[in-house]
């Protein structure tokens, strides 16, 4: 199985025997070849990876060191004793994996999709005491706010973050909302529409999900966010989108917004960094946020994909900056990434504009086609990273025990009003083609 995990550790092995890297793949970092607990010891940072740089706030959960049996044990042993306790569990638990979970991580898991698909999943699993979440913390807080209350919601590595999602909080969007309140006033226009629906994206802390709910807003994901931006559209004048600048403004432009209309709302700026008349004028504002690991993708590296492939079919996630998504042939969630790769006939090239886990493993299942990641560089999400089978073995083990680790909480006050936003959502039809 060619996992990520496995080539970067060759990578490793060939740099160390000093022979020459594997024909155009090397890795973003060094470090990543390290187990995370290297990196949780550290905290705040977010690890080897995309998001490397940036800042984990102080306000995220810190994982403590891994105990040392997991740390020391060899991925063999680590697989005995991960399907050993899945197995004296039985349907007491089920395992979810993101798309861009690891391959070794995401044997274990019982369902695989997209943020969406995930929330779905933790809402229909009433069997299980208690569902492990391999993915980020936003993730997880969704499964436990749609989950049962006596199901427990478990994150195996609380440092598993989002550093999208942390570019957001409660307190600057709350700000930037009095601020719009204040410019644009509150009352609905002649056909009913209020002046600012806020609309947040999945990947956002619970807090924000909420804030969302208070205020007549809804959440979304890449999978339907033009829906949800329709919706908004027929109850707002204009929306307010955070935390991701380019699934707004990509979502936007397909629906016919015009870029002087989705101004961005820099909140480290005074009045976002933009001023009275471009607000009034807009559809779309903008958050200043971004995801590191689809920041990588660029014109560039479809000009050559183009260039050494010319029958090739680009495919991008809209997380992706929009001159990409613009070059590109197809955007879409990382289920339609799925779905148009699974519909494509045999012979094809493909390249893709996503997180290298889950470009590599559409490599690995689709043999028939010519699969390869538009960023040449191996750059895992550095967040979801962070889940290593030894955490999975850890909170397994200890839940055969009848112990729960690394419990995420939603406080009801937070939960209540973000079900709200994430119900709307989820009652949401997309509009038929
Ligand atoms: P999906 O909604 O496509 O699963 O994407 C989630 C995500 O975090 C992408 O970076
Ligand atoms: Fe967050 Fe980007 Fe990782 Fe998705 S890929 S979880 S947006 S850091």
């Amino acid at each position: 199985m060619e996992s990520v995990d496995s080539t970067i550790q060759l990578i490793q092995i060939r740099e160390r025997q000093g022979a020459e890297t594997l024909t155009g793949t090397a890795t973003c970092s060094t470090a990543l070849a390290q187990g995370p607990w290297v990196f949780d010891a550290e905290a705040p940072s977010y690890g080897p990876g995309a998001s490397m740089l940036d800042h984990l706030p102080s306000s995220a959960p810190q994982q403590k060191v891994l105990p040392e049996e997991y740390r020391k044990a060899s991925p063999a042993e680590l697989d005995l004793r991960i399907r050993a306790a899945k197995h004296a569990l039985g349907e007491r638990v089920v395992v979810l994996g993101h798309f861009y979970q690891r391959d070794e991580v995401i044997q274990y898991a019982d369902f695989v999709g997209d943020s969406f698909q995930l929330a779905q999943a933790a809402r229909t699993r009433s069997k299980a005491e208690a569902i492990v979440f391999c993915g980020v913390h936003f993730m997880a807080e969704t499964a436990d706010m749609l989950s049962r209350p006596d199901q427990a919601v478990i994150l195996p590595n609380l440092a598993a973050g989002c550093s999208m999602a942390d570019m957001a909080d409660l307190d600057s969007v709350t700000e930037c909302w009095e601020e719009l309140e204040e410019l644009l006033g509150t009352q609905p226009d002649a056909h009913g529409r209020v002046p600012v629906i806020p609309i947040t994206y999945m990947n956002s802390s619970a807090a924000l999900k909420g804030f969302c709910g208070e205020h007549g807003g809804v959440v979304c994901t890449s999978s339907n966010a033009s829906t949800v931006l329709a919706w908004a559209f027929e109850r707002g004048q204009r929306v307010l989108f955070f935390p991701d600048q380019h699934l707004g403004r990509n979502t936007g432009k397909a629906m016919g917004v015009p870029l002087t209309q989705m101004p961005m709302w820099n909140p480290r700026r005074a009045m976002g960094g933009t001023d009275v008349e471009t607000l009034r004028n807009a559809k779309v504002i903008l958050w200043h946020g971004f995801c590191s690991v689809h920041k990588r993708f660029s014109v560039a590296q479809i000009a050559e994909a183009r260039a050494k492939y010319p029958d090739v079919r680009v495919i991008v996630h809209p997380e992706c900056p929009m001159e990409v998504v613009d070059a590109a042939d197809l955007a879409g969630s990382t289920d339609v990434i799925n779905k148009a790769i699974a519909a494509s006939p045999a012979g094809s090239t493909i390249a893709v504009g996503t997180e290298i886990n889950l470009v590599r493993r559409l490599a690995n299942q689709h043999p028939e086609l010519n699969i390869f990641c538009l960023d040449p560089v191996i750059c895992p999400c550095s967040t979801m990273y962070r889940i290593h089978p030894g955490y999975l073995a850890w909170v397994l083990e200890a839940l055969e025990r009848g112990e729960i680790l690394n419990r995420i909480t939603v406080p009801e006050s937070v939960a209540i009003p973000a079900r709200v936003a994430l119900e709307r959502m989820l009652s949401l039809k997309p509009a038929a083609k």
